[in-house]
């Protein structure tokens, strides 16, 4: 499966722009879906057709995982040719000096910042600027409105892996490696890659629509506290999957969660509890979509959230697949 991570999380997308992503994703998933569309917004949306199955009410389910990654977008050209930007999502100005970014059509830049005023000055998005090493405005082909997103190989550093765009490729990984693996199943499962989650869950919440779902788990990424004094918060790298029970935008249906829970004790498979304290998923969007969804989220631990370095333990991903596998094969308790 490493390679399949490589491939997704090494793929240009920051918000709006998934295509490259979405392509790659319907390669690897064509042959294990019964069918695929894409909405208007750019959703990918395959359904796996259920099997009926005796004994088993079937229900409509829909996975969710997000193509987007935090970028920076070309706010205005100065004079010599450098470009200043403003965020696509979260992009904390710290994880930005020095840093190299792509553009869609390969294009390269570097990260720099103007002379602070005082030496230890919180660095500010404002007063940075793209340098594509152009020699001045004419030979620049750069337009406003162009997005780039962080440029960084994935690192295997053996049981941990480290990347950027984790967040959420790792979940978009994690519903393609389902897809596959998933043989039957009694229920209609519909997995949803969506768009523009970093930008305000855009995606999800039309796609919910689209599907009108009986029950959604998206498969997110989410902190950790286990790195040196970090924020206090109970999960830890290599623990397993982590269960959402509270995030800044949702309470996680308690059927789902219970749901989530009772299959992997079943499985024999590790997992954690999560309450997150800032941020939220698409879960929260398609929780809250028509009259409501139950909705719940599958979690994974990744430290350095939002930064070209995220880092995710290989046993958590692993685990995350076996349990959807495990949670769709068999009835919907919640
Ligand atoms: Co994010
Ligand atoms: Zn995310």
């Amino acid at each position: 499966m490493k390679e399949l991570i490589k491939e997704l999380t090494e793929a240009y997308g920051p918000s709006g722009n998934e295509d490259a992503v979405r392509e790659t994703i319907k390669r690897h998933i064509a042959g294990h879906v019964s069918e695929m569309r894409v909405d208007a917004l750019g959703n990918l949306i395959a359904l796996k057709k259920g099997q009926p199955q005796s004994g088993i009410e079937p229900r409509k389910i829909m996975l969710a995982a997000h193509m987007d990654e935090i970028g920076v977008i070309v706010s205005q050209i100065d004079e010599k040719g450098f470009l200043r930007f403003a965020p696509v999502g979260g992009v904390n100005p710290l994880t930005l000096l020095g840093s190299r970014v792509i553009f869609a059509d390969g294009m390269i830049g570097v990260i720099g910042r103007e002379r602070p005023e005082k030496p230890d000055e919180f660095p500010k998005i404002e007063k940075m600027f793209i340098d594509v090493g152009a020699p001045d405005k004419e030979h620049l082909t750069r337009k406003v409105g162009d997005m780039a997103a962080f440029l960084r190989p994935l690192a295997d550093l053996g049981q941990r892996l480290t990347a950027k765009a984790f967040d959420d490729r790792i979940g978009c990984a994690i519903l393609v490696q389902t897809a596959q693996e998933l043989e039957t199943t009694p229920h209609d499962v519909y997995f949803v890659f969506t768009v523009q989650e970093e930008v305000g869950l855009r995606g999800a919440l039309t796609s919910a629509f689209g599907v009108e779902p009986d029950v959604a788990i998206a498969v997110d990424i989410t902190t950790t506290g286990d790195t040196p004094e970090a924020y206090p918060m109970a999960v830890s790298l290599g623990a397993g999957p982590a269960i959402k029970v509270k995030d800044r935008g949702m309470l996680a249906h308690p059927g789902v969660k219970n749901w989530l829970a009772e299959t992997a004790e079943r499985l024999g498979l590790p997992y954690q509890f999560e309450v997150l304290e800032a941020g939220t998923t698409d879960a929260m969007a398609i929780q809250t979509s028509r009259a409501g969804v139950a909705a719940g989220v599958l979690s994974i631990p990744t430290r350095y959230a939002h930064t070209p370095s995220e880092m995710v333990d290989y046993n958590d991903v692993q685990n995350a697949v076996k349990l959807l596998v495990g949670l769709l094969s068999g009835p919907v308790k919640i």
